[in-house]
């Protein structure tokens, strides 16, 4: 099992982007970083079943943004649970490069997050009692080759702020905040639950152009959560989520700078 575990946070991080831009939206990625085969989380409380998710399909390139839409209960946020190994499928296959997640113990789901996972939920989740570069730094301390504190505030833009506490600052730059500790240790993949459902436009797009940039300069696969349709313009692909299963995936035309979108 440490095996395993070891190898999981030995992965290679680099990697070419792939030919998938092309593809039609439904064709498999060359390159597949994730991969799920008819994934399946049921949720049973005394005589209820809850089909969560259901038989999905599913496979992100690296480097890909995907931006998963859907209405409230479709299951969005229990996939990227999956995807992210917080939480286990009831059948069905999960695999991270070639690692299978969908069989993985306890341990090495920890250990596999703690490599190669960023994530970003709707609230922000920072310590209180402390600073931002202390946040940020609770991430570093423990990460493998992880950016210094003071690289991963400065692709946030909040060197100046980086003595704060979290109660001194509005709630983008907290949000930043989270986002400079989620990719601090240059995760493989970044997982955003509805990022930016606490903020206003403004300081939304700023952190969608985070978002993006990180995607861009550093590779990151991204996926990213939210019940703003218009933020769709920003992903190479964009998948809907009906009732637990993905019911179409589209190709934009052309990816657009969160500058471009509104709302
Ligand atoms: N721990 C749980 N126990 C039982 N049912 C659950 C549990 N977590 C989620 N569900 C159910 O699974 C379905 C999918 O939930 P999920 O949280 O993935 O939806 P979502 O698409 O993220 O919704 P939202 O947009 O409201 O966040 C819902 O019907 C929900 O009630
Ligand atoms: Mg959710």
């Amino acid at each position: 099992m440490d095996d395993e575990a070891d190898d999981l946070a030995d992965s290679p991080v680099e990697g070419p982007r792939t030919g998938a831009e092309a593809a039609p939206a439904n064709d498999p990625p060359a390159q597949a970083v994730l991969r799920a085969r008819r994934l399946c989380r049921v949720y049973r409380t005394g005589d209820t079943e809850v089909r969560a998710l259901w038989e999905v399909d599913l496979d992100v390139a690296r480097g890909e943004f995907i931006v998963l839409l859907g209405a409230s209960g479709s299951g969005k946020s229990t996939l990227l649970n999956l995807l992210g190994g917080l939480d286990r499928p009831s059948s069905g296959e999960l695999w991270f490069e070639d690692h299978c997640l969908s069989n993985a113990d306890e341990d090495t789901l920890t250990r596999y997050r703690r490599a190669h996972v960023g994530f970003v939920f709707q609230f922000y989740n920072l310590i209180p009692s402390l600073t931002v570069a202390e946040n940020v730094a609770l991430v570093t301390d423990i990460a493998d080759q992880p950016m210094t504190v003071d690289e991963a505030l400065a692709l946030v833009a909040l060197m100046p702020r980086r003595d704060h506490f979290p109660s001194q600052l509005s709630g983008g730059e907290q949000q930043r905040v989270a986002i400079a500790r989620a990719i601090a240790k240059r995760p493989q993949l970044l997982l955003c639950d509805e990022p930016t459902g606490a903020l206003d436009y403004a300081t939304g797009k700023r952190v969608l152009e985070v978002i993006a940039r990180i995607n861009q300069e550093l590779g990151t696969t991204t996926v990213v959560i939210t019940h703003n349709a218009a933020i769709s313009g920003m992903a190479d692909r964009v998948m809907r989520l009906v009732d637990g299963r993905i019911d179409r995936i589209d190709r934009p035309p052309r990816r657009l700078s969160p500058a471009e979108l509104s709302w």
